[in-house]
Formats: structure tokens, C-alpha cells, sequence
């Protein structure tokens, strides 16, 4: 009988780290987190300076190539990533083969998965120009699949990319126009959405982005490594989360009753957490929270709304983080807390807003995956394991079972 345990021992050193909580799976030059701190830096920029004064075209071009564009970088980029917007005609057939009531993000992981089959000449990952057309396409593309995916939903006829518009520009003309009345871009609306984009672009070895890394290690394409992505980053622990908070907070329905489910949340036999709350690395506020919880009075303020919830949210927070449970878990409002209100405020159903995610996640996944494929140590990810089943064992017949 062999003890596999032995087996082990007698190989080179193994960790057991459930969660990877405290394992470093790459080296990486795009993205610095310090989570006591609440500090967050794409290539040495903060969020905070870049969310202010940069805009989503610039920070992607940042992330994948490592400095800020000076004019022309910055012209011939937006240029490209304009020139990809448009699908495939067949890819817009394939939406029509979703149930009308399917959810966006079933929808998006199927497109994007698609993509490998509509655009072969950007999938050999040994050729770096085909590397850089895919990771242009994939950003490119990815309003126009989230916008499709809406339309889809809503009845409503597809709306084709206006190459005369700025992303986020056309990423809300595509979602909101309808054929019988002409749709102006509101310019507070639109300056809103490029910095929710830029809030999600990038956040280093996160689960989405650590399953496209993983995928891509074994030579796997693009689209369909971003694909795996979207499929992990759907989870309410991470993307879904967003989601979850809106919900949440309809669910309590009123300041009166945040107590009761603070309470909820600290008891130990109820599963309910408190959404938006808590995050594997920040362990002070997400500095994203802060940003995004201004543009949140931004954007009800130019929309004339005034929204309880909002309210709701702020009275939560203050409560939470008073409490003496949170404040010694060190749990404070993640990017997800407010983001879900602006949202909604926008007029995006909650079914869209981790679609949302994923379709600003994703240059931070391109990024993310081409280093790796560029690192000269890269090798396939392979986590090992404890094994705790049965030793060896002698098969039974099925007549003596
Ligand atoms: N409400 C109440 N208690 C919480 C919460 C919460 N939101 N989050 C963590 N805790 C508690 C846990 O019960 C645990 O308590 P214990 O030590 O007594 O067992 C402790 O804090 C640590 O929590 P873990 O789950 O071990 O922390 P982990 O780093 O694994 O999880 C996570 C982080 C998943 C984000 C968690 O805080 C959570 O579920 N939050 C709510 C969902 C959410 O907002 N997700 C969005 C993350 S941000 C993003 O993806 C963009």
C-alpha cells in the first residue's frame, strides 16, 4: 500500500494555502496593491490621480504598455480600438440563438468564447503583433457585445458602434439609443461611465484575472482565456458583487432596519454578509470606494434624482463602520458598494452591472495575460494538493459490492 502523503515529502518543498492567500503566482509590473495602506497604483500612477485627471483610452494604453501615450501614441491607439468596435455580422446572429431572458454575463461568456472562431488571425499567441490585434480587438469589442447583450434583453433592435464618439461615449449610445428618437450623450453621464471604467480596469492577482493567467499558461487563445475570466469574475463573492449590493439594499428597505441586518451579519450560523463590505486585500477603505462614492453625488446631482438608497448606503456605511466587529475585521465598503447606485441612477438594470465590470476588467486581463505569455519563466500553472482520500485499495467485482 503506498502512502501518497510520502510521495510528498520526498518531492521539493509544498505549500498548503487554500485561496492562495499568501502564495505569489507571477512577477508583475502593472499593478501595485498595498491593502493596509488603501493605496492603489497602475505602473506608479494612483487611482485617485488617474480617475481625476486621465480617461479610460489612456489608462488602457498604460496598462499595456507600461507609460502614459504622449499625443500621437494616444491618437493611433484610440484609432484602432475605434476601428475594432464593430462585430462580425455572424457573431450578431449568434445573440439571436439566446433565450430572451438569459443573463447578460451567460451571454457575454458565450460571445467572447465565440470570438476565437470568428477572428483566427489573432490567435496565435506566439506572434506578438497577433497578441496586440487581439487584446485591441477584445477591449474594442467588449461594449459592443455588453450593449448587444442588453438590447437582446430588452427586445430592442442591436445598435451599431459610432466611431465619431469616445468610448464610454458610444458604449451609452449603443446601450440607450432606440431607433425612433435621436440619443444625446449627456457629457456628465459619459465622463461617470469612463471613470467607473477606469475604477475597474486592473487590480493585479485577483480570482478573474488569475483564472485568465491560468488559462493562458497553457497556450490556450485570448478569447478564450478572457472568456474563463468573465465566467470567474460573475461570482457574487467577486464581480457579482455589485449586484448583490443593490439587492441588498433594497432589501432593507429602510435606515430603520440597517441595525437588524448589521446584526445579521455579524452572527456567525446566518450565512448573509453585508455586500460591498470586506475584501481579501484592503484591509482599510478601497480607495476606489472613495472615488466612486463622489461620482455617485455627481451623477444623482446631474440626473436630479435623489435616491434613498443612496442615503441607505451612506447611513450602512456609518453604522458598519462603527461597529466594533468591522472595524476589528477590518472590513470597510469595497469599489462595489456604490457603484451599483450610480448604476442604477444611469438607468442600466442590476442584471448589467457586472457585465459592466468585466467589460472594463478586461484590458486589465489582456494586460495581465500578455505579460505572462512575455515572461521568459512562464511555465503551465499547476497547484498542487494535499490528498486526503484513500490509500491504495484493491478493485471490487460488482457481484461482491
Ligand atoms: N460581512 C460580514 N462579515 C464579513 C464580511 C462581510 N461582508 N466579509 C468578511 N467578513 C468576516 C468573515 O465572516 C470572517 O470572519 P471570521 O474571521 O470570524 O471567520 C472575516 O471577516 C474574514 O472574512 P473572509 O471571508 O475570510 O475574507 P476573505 O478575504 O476570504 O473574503 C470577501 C473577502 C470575499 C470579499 C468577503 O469580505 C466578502 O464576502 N464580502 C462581501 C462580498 C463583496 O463585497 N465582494 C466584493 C469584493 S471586491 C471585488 O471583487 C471587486
Amino acid at each position: 500500500v503506498i502512502d501518497v502523503r510520502k510521495l510528498y515529502a520526498q518531492t521539493d518543498c509544498f505549500t498548503y494555502d487554500p485561496g492562495f492567500t499568501s502564495t505569489g503566482s507571477c512577477e508583475s509590473k502593472i499593478t501595485y496593491i498595498d491593502g493596509e495602506e488603501g493605496i492603489l497604483m497602475h505602473r506608479g500612477y494612483s487611482i485617485e490621480e488617474l480617475a481625476e485627471k486621465s480617461d479610460f483610452m489612456e489608462v488602457c494604453y498604460l496598462l499595456l504598455h507600461g507609460e502614459l501615450p504622449n499625443g500621437s501614441e494616444k491618437e493611433n491607439f484610440e484609432r484602432s480600438i475605434t476601428y475594432h468596435t464593430m462585430l462580425h455580422e455572424q457573431m450578431m446572429n449568434f445573440f439571436r440563438g439566446f433565450r430572451r431572458d438569459s443573463h447578460p454575463m451567460a451571454i457575454m461568456v458565450g460571445v467572447v468564447g465565440a470570438m476565437s472562431a470568428f477572428y483566427h488571425d489573432s490567435t496565435d499567441i506566439s506572434d506578438p503583433h497577433q497578441r496586440m490585434v487581439a487584446s485591441h480587438r477584445l477591449i474594442a469589442k467588449m461594449p459592443t457585445i455588453a450593449a448587444n447583450a442588453y438590447k437582446y434583453s430588452v427586445g430592442q433592435p442591436f445598435v451599431y458602434p459610432r466611431n465619431n464618439l469616445n468610448y464610454a461615449e458610444n458604449f451609452l449610445q449603443m446601450t440607450f439609443s432606440v431607433p425612433a428618437e435621436d440619443y444625446v450623450v449627456n457629457p456628465v453621464l459619459a465622463r461617470a461611465m469612463d471613470r467607473i471604467f477606469i475604477l475597474h480596469a486592473d487590480h493585479e492577482q485577483n480570482a478573474s484575472t488569475s483564472t485568465v493567467r491560468i488559462a493562458g499558461s497553457s497556450g490556450a487563445n485570448p478569447f478564450a482565456c478572457i472568456a474563463a475570466g468573465i465566467a470567474s469574475l460573475w461570482g457574487p463573492a467577486h464581480g457579482g458583487a455589485n449586484e448583490a449590493v443593490l439587492k441588498m439594499l433594497q432589501e432593507i428597505g429602510h435606515k430603520d432596519r440597517i441595525p437588524e441586518f448589521i446584526e445579521r451579519a455579524k452572527n456567525k450560523d446566518d450565512p448573509f454578509r453585508l455586500m460591498g463590505f470586506g475584501h481579501r486585500v484592503y484591509k482599510n477603505y478601497d480607495p476606489r470606494a472613495a472615488v466612486m462614492r463622489t461620482s455617485c453625488h455627481e451623477v444623482l446631482a446631474e440626473l436630479g434624482v435623489e435616491d434613498p438608497l443612496l442615503e441607505l448606503a451612506m447611513e450602512l456605511e456609518k453604522l458598519a463602520l462603527s461597529d466594533p466587529y468591522f472595524a476589528e475585521k477590518k472590513l470597510f465598503p469595497n469599489v462595489d458598494f456604490y457603484s451599483g447606485i450610480i448604476l442604477k441612477a444611469m438607468n442600466f438594470p442590476t442584471s448589467m452591472f457586472t457585465v459592466l465590470f468585466a467589460l472594463a476588467r478586461t484590458v486589465g486581463w489582456v494586460a495581465q495575460w500578455k505579460e505572462m505569455i512575455e515572461d521568459p519563466n512562464q511555465k503551465i500553472s499547476r497547484p498542487r494538493q494535499l490528498y486526503t482520500g484513500h490509500t491504495a485499495r484493491s478493485y471490487t467485482e460488482l457481484k461482491d459490492r
